[in-house]
């Protein structure tokens, strides 16, 4: 017979090894940084059954699936309306047949995101969860969604600020009582230090500040903002700062492989913004780059950091789960810049081994420092390692 102390403590290690198992289970979700595609950076609300369905095929037609692009996310635009029984309807004109759409992106061998507000009203002004989270959670893993972004919007007419978490936690609580894997992705701007709670509540990743525009300034000021962060971020648990605006045509190809650069030294979720099937081949070549998309999935999980600056010019470094590092430069003066890398100030070995991961070229062995050229508004990644190390 086991005593009652015996029985308290098995009781103990089954619930605490639940809990494990649940928590193993959302690292899983995003064992690296999300990857996919969103309407909303080019869309707006402008999407339908038919965009949606062109784009999930486009993704696949042009190598973004090969490439890691996982997720389709219908962003902002499908909502209809709660019928009296609660229960959420897709807008019958857009989006007639929302499973059939689902299941037909699964076909492709993709997984499928959605958009919706704790809120009354979505952004856009379009229906919200407001009063219906358990049963809009249960309907989304009834139609076989797999990821949910979850954005404050109109909530602030229903919610004190103080509340955000216990609102954003109720509905990570129904994801989770569904039974299906859902990743959760949490927008609501960075209000509240995000960062500090957002895993715990059950996330996988938030956004950080506000929404990203097609402008160079505002993406670089996004990205560069992020410095500090970088502790909060790791397996299963992101900083997002925002959706890639990657070929939406406002900006130049060099401001374009920055954003990319960027993105990746800090390990965020990607998910590409433009229209799929109407896409440059430098759009393509900057999206699908295997060496940039492989510093921002390393295994180790490390969101970069800046470890150097003066005036326009900075660097940033990621380290990898090999034990080599990514080196990132940034250029914000229009014309090219020389950055010098001073091997001892950036605590790197004396002498490394480099490799240009946008020009997918070894450039040779280095001692005690190199000086690298970076494009007006452009930026240079590299991939170092001790010249030792072989
Ligand atoms: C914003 C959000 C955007 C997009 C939009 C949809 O709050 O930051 O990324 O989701 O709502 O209305």
């Amino acid at each position: 017979m086991k005593t009652r102390l015996q029985a308290v403590v098995s009781l103990l290690v089954a619930a605490l090894s639940l809990v494990g198992a649940a928590s193993a289970q959302r690292t899983e979700l995003a064992r690296t940084p999300p990857m996919g595609w969103n309407s909303w950076n080019h869309f707006r609300i402008n999407i339908d059954d038919a965009t949606i369905r062109a784009q999930a095929d486009a993704l696949v037609k042009r190598g973004m699936r090969k490439a890691g692009y996982q997720y389709v996310v219908i962003d902002g635009g499908w909502e209809g309306f709660h019928d009296e029984q609660g229960n959420f309807h897709s807008d019958p004109q857009k989006f007639p047949d929302m499973k059939g759409l689902i299941d037909y992106i699964h076909g492709l061998g993709l997984k499928v995101g959605i958009h919706t507000t704790p809120g009354p009203k979505t952004c856009a002004g379009r229906e919200g969860s407001y009063g219906h989270e358990k049963q809009d959670a249960e309907l989304f893993a009834q139609w076989g969604i797999d990821f949910v972004k979850y954005d404050w919007c109109t909530a602030g007419q229903v919610y004190q600020l103080d509340q955000m978490q216990a609102v954003y936690k109720k509905f990570a609580d129904a994801l989770a009582a569904t039974g299906r894997p859902i990743l959760l992705s949490l927008c609501q701007y960075g209000m509240q230090d995000v960062w500090k709670w957002g895993a715990s509540i059950g996330a996988q990743m938030w956004r950080t500040t506000n929404d990203i525009e097609d402008n160079y300034y505002q993406m670089m000021f996004i990205g560069l903002g992020q410095n500090g962060l970088e502790k909060y971020a790791g397996p299963g648990h992101w900083n997002d700062p925002d959706m890639l605006e990657v070929g939406n045509g406002k900006m130049k190809d060099e401001e374009y492989r920055a954003h990319m650069t960027l993105w990746s030294i800090l390990a965020a979720p990607l998910f590409a913004g433009n229209d799929l099937t109407n896409m440059s081949a430098v759009t393509l070549e900057i999206l699908t780059n295997p060496e940039a998309i492989a510093v921002d999935q390393d295994s180790a999980g490390v969101q970069g950091r800046r470890v150097w600056q003066e005036g326009p010019t900075e660097v940033w470094i990621k380290p990898l789960g090999d034990g080599s590092k990514a080196v990132a430069a940034f250029n914000r003066e229009t014309r090219p810049m020389e950055v010098p890398l001073n091997f001892a100030e950036l605590s790197l070995p004396a002498s490394i081994q480099a490799r240009d991961l946008w020009a997918h070229k070894d450039l040779g062995t280095f001692q005690q420092s190199m000086t690298i050229t970076v494009p007006g508004h452009g930026s240079a990644l590299l991939k170092v390692k001790s010249a030792a190390a072989r």
